[in-house]
């Protein structure tokens, strides 16, 4: 019952001190938003203008988590793929002049779709992905049981042998020419790169 905890105790929990810490700068945009509108076109402002799925105005609450969202879980993983990704790019001019010409020849952007997957396949932002099991479960030959806690982690992937050779490179044509024919590879784990495609 979180809210009876944090109405009991208030802010001699820590954790409930740090969330009203973080919440309250939001909350203070919020209400500055709301009191003056006019030409504003940040992202608060666009959702204090959409309202929720079903048109309503969101509460303060609401539009605090959405916020907090974007802070969390969607700046720092895009700026840092998007950093990666300007980096990988310095580093295989092959695959930088190729991202060039499909951009400036306005010839869609199956090749920017490959650069940005083999960015996030390369340079994960995310390292695991966690879980706990509800009932038993086998993974890889080991009944696991219930309330274990697992970690599907991308960087151990990353790290094996079979990978690392794969990874000196980049292998953003291979992956545009598969997605350009869904047939070719569907379903396989990725090919050895080709070295300045
Ligand atoms: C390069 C960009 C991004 C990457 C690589 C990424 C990666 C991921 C991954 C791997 C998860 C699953 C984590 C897990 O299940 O344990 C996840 C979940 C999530 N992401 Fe992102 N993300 C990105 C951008 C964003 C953006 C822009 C937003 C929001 C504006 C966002 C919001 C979320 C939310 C809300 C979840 C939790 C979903 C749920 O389980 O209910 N992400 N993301």
């Amino acid at each position: 019952m979180p809210g009876l905890a944090e109405r009991a105790l208030g802010s001699r929990l820590p954790w409930i001190a740090a969330r009203r810490a973080a919440d309250r700068p939001i909350l203070e945009e919020i209400a500055a938003h709301r009191a003056s509108p006019e030409g504003r076109e940040d992202i608060l402002a666009l959702l204090i203008a959409a309202g929720g799925e079903d048109g309503a105005p969101l509460s303060d609450e609401e539009l605090r988590d959405q916020v907090m969202t974007l802070l969390v879980a969607g700046h720092e993983t895009t700026s840092t793929t998007l950093a990666w990704c300007f980096e990988r790019l310095q580093r295989h001019p092959g695959c930088l002049a190729r991202l060039q010409e499909e951009i400036a020849g306005e010839r869609g952007d199956a090749y920017l779709d490959a650069v940005v997957n083999e960015t996030l396949r390369t340079r994960p932002v995310i390292d695991q992905a966690v879980r706990t099991l509800t009932g038993p479960t086998e993974i890889g030959g080991y009944t696991l049981p219930a309330r274990t806690t697992v970690a599907a982690s991308i960087r151990s992937w990353r790290s094996r042998r079979s990978c690392v050779r794969r990874s000196d490179a980049c292998a953003c044509g291979r992956r545009a020419r598969r997605r350009s024919d869904p047939s070719a590879g569907a379903g396989s784990r990725p090919r050895p790169h080709e070295a300045g495609s």
